[in-house]
């Protein structure tokens, strides 16, 4: 930790110790640029974009939760409470976060995770967020309020809902009447987001969205469909529409396995998405009543 990043870490914590820690009200220009690591002492936190928090949230979801939980106070998997993390507690601008997302801590057991520095600044700041709302308990919940997050052009999201999502979904059809379905505008954004309904649900339900399918083409020209049960190296186990269970052996590509994730144009998306494209289609997903 080169002596400015120490200096940084420990005026922040010295903060948080005496208590006065007033982060989330803090009055930055509203525009301060937010470069990785780059912190100008005597400069508190902005308050965090909406639309980076939401896309840190559903990326979180996807490379997190496993290990540090829904919650982020850790999970099946093994990952500490992030709420006590000393690392997380002091992040100011992804400078604590980010090395570690990027492997700093493989020896102590946190994997590298395969996100761009981008990607990772917003799963900081959706970290920096939930330890926030957590931080101004017992403080009026007017300052908990996260501003709006309908900051976008209906009309622009319209087009680019046209170019990008309408192959798959038409306001008529499958996705009419989902802002009704998802009266939250932050909810009906992380849902399309990350292309699963969960959001509807809230955050407490674990479910997932829809689940892979496969094909297995087996040696006698015989087609077999369905949801995959259980796939590895030795052994495919898919379940077929009338909910028959059937198991196959695999030796090398026999027989030959097709997994389809009906997610992954979803995933392929997120890192592609600028804010505005963010603010613009969940401004014209709202008018979808
Ligand atoms: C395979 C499980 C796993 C995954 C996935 C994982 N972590 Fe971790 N993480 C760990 C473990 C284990 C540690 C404890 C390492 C240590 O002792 O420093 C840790 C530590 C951390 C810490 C430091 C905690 C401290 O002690 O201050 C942060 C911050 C963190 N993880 C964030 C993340 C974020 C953000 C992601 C997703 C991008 C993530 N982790 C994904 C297992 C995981
Ligand atoms: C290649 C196909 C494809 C593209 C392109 C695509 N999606 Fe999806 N989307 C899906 C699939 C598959 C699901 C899961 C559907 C389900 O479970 O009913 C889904 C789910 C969703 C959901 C959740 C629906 C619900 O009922 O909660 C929303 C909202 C959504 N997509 C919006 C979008 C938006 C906005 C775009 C463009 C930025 C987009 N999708 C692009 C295939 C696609």
């Amino acid at each position: 930790m080169c002596f400015k990043r120490f200096l940084v870490a420990a005026a922040a914590l010295l903060e948080l110790l005496v208590g006065t820690a007033d982060r989330g009200s803090a009055q930055a220009p509203p525009q301060a640029p937010r470069r990785a690591g780059g912190f100008v002492p005597g400069q508190k936190r902005a308050p965090e974009d909406p639309a980076q928090v939401a896309r840190g949230k559903t990326l979180f979801d996807i490379n997190c939760r496993a290990c540090h939980g829904a919650d982020l106070r850790g999970g099946d998997m093994g990952g500490p409470n992030l709420l006590r993390s000393p690392a997380a507690l002091t992040d100011l601008n992804g400078e604590q976060i980010v090395p570690i997302i990027h492997g700093s801590r493989k020896d102590r057991g946190m994997p590298a995770i395969g996100l761009s520095d981008q990607d990772a600044n917003a799963v900081a700041a959706y970290v920096r967020s939930v330890i926030e709302t957590i931080g101004t308990q017992g403080k009026p919940p007017s300052s908990k309020e996260p501003p709006s997050i309908l900051v976008g052009n209906a009309e622009e999201g319209k087009s680019y809902f046209a170019a990008k999502c309408a192959s798959c979904h038409s306001a008529t059809g499958d996705l009419q009447g989902i802002a009704s379905k998802i009266t939250d505008p932050k909810m009906l954004q992380n849902a399309w987001l990350a292309g699963e309904p969960k959001g509807r649900r809230g955050a407490a339900q674990t479910e997932e969205g829809p689940t892979p399918t496969a094909t297995v083409s087996l040696p006698s020209g015989e087609n077999v469909e369905g949801k995959v049960v259980k796939i590895d190296d030795f052994i495919v186990t898919v379940e077929q529409a009338d909910g028959t269970i059937v198991s196959f052996r695999r030796e090398g590509d026999t027989p030959k396995v097709v997994v389809q994730d009906p997610l992954k144009a979803h995933r392929e998306m997120l890192p592609q998405y600028t804010d505005k494209d963010i603010h613009d289609v969940t401004a014209y997903l709202v008018t979808l009543k």
